[in-house]
C-alpha cells in the first residue's frame, strides 16, 4: 500500500525503523590512525546514525534512508561511514539535508570521484561506485539516499581494499589525501 514518512532536516523520519547505529568500535580499522581510533573506541561514541522507510528489499521497490553522520575526527580523519559497494551493481540518489560534507565513490578498478553534498544538492552515484559519506563540517551531516530494493550491500570488498582517498581536516578546510595502500 502506499504510505508517506515524515523527513526533518535532524534526520529523523517518521515513522522509521532503525536500520544502523555504528559505534566508532565497528570501524576502528577503516580509519588511518589505529592507535587513535582504538583509544577513542574505549568511550565508543556513534559515528552515525540510519533510519529507513518500511520498504520490502525487493525487486522493483525504492528503499530510502535518512543517514545523520555526527562530527568528529580520529586523529585528523573525519568521521565517516563504513561504505559500500552494492551487491547488485545500481545506482543511488543522495540528496543533502543538513551540514556539510562529501561523498566519496570508488570503482573496483579504482577510479576515485568525490561530490560534496552541502544542503540542497542531489548527487548521483552511478552502478558500481562504492559509496562512503564523510562529515567534513562542525555539525551533524544528514542525507537521503535511495537506492533499489534488491541493490544489497556489500561492505566486504571495499573493506579490503580500502578507499584510495581519505578526507583529513587540514588548516584551510578539508584536504583529500591519497591512502597508503593496505
Ligand atoms: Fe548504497
Amino acid at each position: 500500500m502506499p504510505f508517506a514518512t515524515d523527513l526533518d532536516v535532524g534526520g529523523s523520519m517518521t515513522p522509521h525503523n532503525l536500520v544502523v547505529e555504528r559505534r566508532l568500535s565497528h570501524m576502528v580499522d577503516a580509519y588511518a590512525d589505529r592507535a587513535a581510533a582504538q583509544e577513542l573506541a574505549a568511550a565508543d561514541p556513534i559515528v552515525y546514525r540510519a533510519y529507513e522507510a518500511a520498504v520490502p528489499h525487493e525487486t522493483d521497490h525504492l528503499v530510502y534512508r535518512t543517514t545523520i553522520v555526527h562530527p568528529g575526527r580520529v586523529g585528523d580523519e573525519f568521521y565517516m561511514t563504513k561504505g559500500h559497494h552494492h551487491h547488485r551493481d545500481s545506482a543511488e540518489f543522495y540528496y543533502g539535508m543538513a551540514g556539510t560534507g562529501v561523498l566519496l565513490m570508488q570503482t573496483r578498478d579504482g577510479e576515485v570521484r568525490h561530490e560534496e553534498l552541502p544542503v540542497g544538492r542531489a548527487v548521483y552515484v552511478p552502478p558500481g561506485w562504492a559509496h562512503r559519506t564523510i562529515n567534513t563540517g562542525d555539525t551533524d551531516f544528514v542525507f537521503l539516499a535511495v537506492f533499489f530494493g534488491d541493490a544489497g550491500h556489500d561492505y566486504a570488498s571495499i573493506e579490503e581494499t580500502g578507499f584510495a582517498v581519505r578526507v583529513k581536516e587540514g588548516a584551510m578546510g578539508a584536504v583529500y589525501e591519497q591512502a597508503v595502500t593496505r
